[in-house]
């Protein structure tokens, strides 16, 4: 929480102001831990959530419970989480947009053995980066997922935050009017943009009204934990800044433009609420003409601190800004060229094994993931040398939109052919149809990385594939 006469005193925010960030969910506390920063418990549970009023709807839960537990740990400490299952279904967790060894990572059949029903697994990984992620099982994904099996994951800076922060979970759910689910994953859809949700939710309602503390300093963390969906995430009457993009931090940050979250994304604003009570803003997903209001934001006097101080206030460009994280910087003058295509197949074959339907839409460099077990899986995409810098080029050679997402390493944004580009890094970049894009990372993460479309229905239908880093 901003210290209110800390600003007045100081004119403008002192870096080193002792301020606790405000958070507008319930913290999972770690239960008694096995170290000095403890252990949190996930348990993959079912249970039940009011998404559809007057309904209950069975959701799939980390705990049972939507939105599920905010794991926070501080950059640069070990997050251990021991992951429970007692679905009757295996699952993981992988951990989006975090830099780990790989046998942390979460893919069955890649970088661990599913964790079968009534069984549990240790996960313990250094968090390198600071920023807004989140976490999710990378199995059977369309229903876990599409159920609720989605959380944030909150990796601090180092520096006590000037920010009040709040979370903005998007999920959407496809519910009919008595919360019954619709089904998950409709094919044709599947082989266009995606089966999208009826419901959208923020933090598991509908519209809900977040209270955001009067001219306080104020941090949302947006994250897009849908299946299908891309938001574009505007706030009507505040000017915002994007302190962030997919975890990592722009530093400086940069004035609020219209950003389009695919599914996996996520983004930090920040902004200056105003100094009076009972001002509303919406937050909307903006999609053209119309828009669909996710939440309102409305401000409050924050207690003791209201006593007819005025509060300083600080324009916009001043807020303050996140620092780095420790990405190594590629190399371009010393660097590998890869290249891949995304292509749209749109084969509907009813071949597949045990006379299921097998279908198969999306294809990368003329692949598409099938159904592979531990032992026979497929080649990778590519086989990296470690230390060294890749450029990637992407063509998106479809009509459609896909969020690329690779897993182990951040990589920056070089250019697109579809907007300027000022560099920055992501663990997710989304493509438009028809888009060329480059990237370009270090491979200095050894182990085998998936790539896939963040689309589930799309990963599913042959988006995936993975590098080697050997
Ligand atoms: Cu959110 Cu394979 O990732
Ligand atoms: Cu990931
Ligand atoms: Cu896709």
């Amino acid at each position: 929480l901003l210290n209110r006469r800390g600003i007045i005193k100081n004119g403008l925010l002192l870096s080193g102001a002792c301020a606790l960030p405000r958070f507008s969910l319930a913290m999972a506390r770690p239960t008694a831990g096995n170290g000095p920063e403890g252990r949190y418990i996930l348990r993959a549970d079912y249970g039940s959530h009011q998404l559809v009023a007057d309904y209950s709807t069975e959701i799939l839960g980390f705990n049972g419970q939507f939105p599920a537990p905010v794991i926070r740990v501080k950059q640069g400490e070990v997050l251990r989480v021991r992951f429970e299952n007692h679905l009757n279904e295996a699952s993981t967790i992988h951990w989006h947009g975090i830099r780990l060894p790989i046998d942390m990572d979460g893919v069955p059949g890649i970088s661990q053995a599913p964790v079968a029903p009534g069984e549990s697994f240790d996960y313990e990984f250094r968090c390198a980066d600071a920023g807004t992620f989140w976490y999710h099982p990378h199995i059977n994904s369309i229903r876990q997922l599409g159920m609720g099996m989605v959380g944030v994951l909150i990796v601090e800076e180092k520096a006590a935050s000037p920010y009040e922060e709040h979370i903005i979970g998007l999920k959407d759910w496809r519910l009919d009017r008595r919360g019954g689910y619709l089904p998950l994953s409709i094919p044709r859809e599947a082989a266009r943009d995606g089966t999208l949700g009826t419901i959208n939710t923020v933090n598991g309602r509908q519209r809900p009204t977040i209270e955001i503390g009067a001219g306080q300093l104020v941090r949302l963390r947006i994250a897009n934990m849908d299946n299908t969906r891309v938001y574009r995430p505007s706030i009507d009457g505040v000017s915002s800044r994007i302190l962030s993009l997919d975890g990592s931090p722009l530093t400086p940050h940069r004035p609020f433009e219209l950003t389009p979250l695919g599914a996996g994304m996520r983004m930090d604003l920040a902004f200056q609420a105003p100094d009076t009570e009972n001002q509303e803003f919406i937050l909307a997903d903006r999609k053209g003409r119309f828009n669909i209001e996710l939440c309102r934001l409305k401000t409050v006097a924050r207690g003791a601190e209201r006593q007819g101080d005025t509060v300083a206030t600080i324009k916009p460009e001043n807020l303050p800004t996140l620092p780095p994280n420790p990405i190594p910087q590629p190399d371009l003058h010393k660097a590998e060229s890869l290249s891949f295509v995304f292509e749209w197949q749109g084969a509907l074959s009813p071949t597949g094994k045990d006379g299921k339907v097998d279908h198969s839409f999306w294809l990368i460099n003329r692949r598409a993931w099938g159904d592979h077990s531990h032992e026979h899986l497929p080649e990778p995409l590519a086989t990296l040398e470690r230390g060294k810098t890749y450029i990637v080029d992407l063509h998106n050679a479809t009509p459609h939109h896909h969020p690329i997402h690779l897993h182990g390493m951040i990589f920056t944004v070089l250019t697109s052919d579809k907007r300027a580009v000022i560099p920055y890094q992501s663990d997710t970049i989304l493509l438009e149809k028809n888009e060329r894009a480059r990237i370009a990372f270090v491979a200095d993460n050894p182990g085998r990385w998936m790539f896939h479309c963040h689309v589930i229905e799309h990963m599913k239908t042959g988006l995936m594939g993975y590098l080697a880093v050997v």
